[in-house]
């Protein structure tokens, strides 16, 4: 099993590109499963949850072929499998993102429950709600999920708490329905409006995405399109925040500040001076970090993606910060892999309260998740002599190339198997 191995304490300086959105990729990709006609998606990112849902398109039947480095042409004209297995479910929850738009083109869809990060409970029970509501015909047996219905009916669905992937599933579920679907509570996430562009530029009627309240009225049938995925926010705030707590000063390229406000004001409260360009963002670090608490909650509020990351620069901030989780419930598993390096960490519940300490110290850590993974990666950039991350299958899950974006920056980072 891959390792990287981090030798601390130099600062990152210089310039890097941001990658696609995976999360964004991820939905988009299972948009070809609507359409006979070709998709021609660009700057996709080279990651591991990518290849596993290309395998899961493929065995489908949708033609998948490479179009330059960063670009693909998917071709739905085939498919004729609506089956979506467990062995390569398993490994990716974002598959059950396939389930909306094989019902809503094929009448069925058999897919199995999905795993992925082990970070709580995560059921899918909205997505089932919601098809219910258009008509469908759900039941879940032996693991997987069986649906069912002649042709989706447009319905007013208001979900019980926001969800993305849920929103993403319906919205597809909806674009071929009967009539007009009117999704409440919905997630107002960018990568929702990705996917709804990307949808729109198909031919479906879409209106209101990234408001809480988004309506399609249902077409017959969708065409083929061109899309460029949007730049990957959680990466680019991960990159801020590896700056941040190395005291350095990079610009990021390919990517905007647009949709990551509530981290840029929480780094400028830390300290950091942000400068945004229309496609870049630059920050310089202070000489120490200031603690800032925070509270995770959907967007436009601050992302539970980056509250790892958070977590990992706080421990190294001057004062003490309270970290406070509302999305998932496991979500602090790095807290005790921080620890090992020094951070002096304590949960209460769905609170962390991180008292900043003056240095880390390098040690060997295990990746629990992929954002988690993130956070020991920062802590080993900070800390004294060498740390060694163990598990990071993790990692190369959700961050395209880290080893090597991170060596540009000037970091001392290698790879082992
Ligand atoms: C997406 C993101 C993930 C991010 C998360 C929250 C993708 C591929 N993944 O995950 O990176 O951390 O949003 O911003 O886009 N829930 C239910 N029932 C459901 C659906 C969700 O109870 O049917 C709960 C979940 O357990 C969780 C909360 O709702 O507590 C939010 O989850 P959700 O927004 O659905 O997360 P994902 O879409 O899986």
């Amino acid at each position: 099993m891959d390792k990287l191995i981090i030798t601390g304490g130099t600062s990152l300086n210089g310039e890097v590109a941001i990658s696609g959105a995976k999360n964004a990729a991820l939905p988009i990709l299972c948009a070809s499963l609507l359409t006979a006609e070709p998709l021609h998606l660009i700057n996709l990112p080279h990651l591991n949850d990518i290849s596993t849902m290309l395998r899961l398109l493929a065995q489908m039947g949708v033609g998948v072929t490479l179009d330059g480095p960063a670009g693909l042409v998917l071709d739905g004209g085939g498919l004729n499998n609506p089956l979506a297995p467990y062995d390569l479910v398993k490994t990716m929850r974002a598959s059950i993102l396939v389930l909306g738009p094989l019902v809503a083109r094929c009448g069925e869809a058999r897919v199995s429950l999905p795993g992925g990060c082990a970070i709580g409970a995560r059921p899918v029970d909205q997505h089932i709600k919601g098809l219910q509501a258009m008509g469908a015909e759900v039941t879940v047996e032996a693991g997987y999920v069986h649906a069912k219905a002649k042709r989706l009916k447009g319905a007013r669905i208001c979900t019980d708490m926001v969800t993305v992937t849920g929103t993403e599933n319906l919205m597809m579920a909806a674009v071929l329905a009967d009539g007009e679907t009117i999704i409440e509570n919905a997630a107002r996430e960018p990568e929702v409006v990705d996917l709804a562009n990307c949808l729109v530029s198909m031919g479906a009627q879409i209106s209101g995405a990234g408001t809480d309240v988004i309506r399609i009225r249902g077409v017959e049938r969708l065409s083929g399109a061109n899309h460029r995925i949007m730049p990957d926010r959680i990466e680019t705030g991960t990159y801020l925040c590896a700056a941040a707590a190395t005291g350095g000063d990079v610009r990021l390229t390919q990517t905007s500040a647009a949709y990551l406000d509530a981290v840029v004001d929480k780094l400028m409260d830390a300290g950091c001076e942000i400068t945004t360009e229309r496609d870049a963002i630059r920050l310089k670090a202070p000489q120490r970090l200031k603690a800032v608490s925070l509270r995770t909650a959907p967007y436009p509020a601050f992302p539970t993606d980056m509250q790892a990351q958070f977590m990992a620069i706080n421990a190294v901030a001057d004062g003490v910060s309270t970290i406070r989780e509302t999305i998932f419930e496991n979500r602090f598993m790095h807290a005790n892999e921080l620890q090992r390096l020094g951070a002096d960490i304590q949960i209460e519940g769905s609170n962390a309260i991180v008292r900043g300490v003056s240095h880390l110290e390098g040690a060997t850590v295990m990746a629990t998740d992929l954002r988690a993974s993130a956070s020991l990666v920062i802590a080993g950039l900070v800390a004294q002599g060498e740390t060694t991350i163990d598990r990071i299958y993790h990692l190369d899950r959700g961050y395209e190339r880290i080893e090597e974006k991170l060596s540009k920056l000037g970091a001392k980072v290698r790879r082992a198997h």
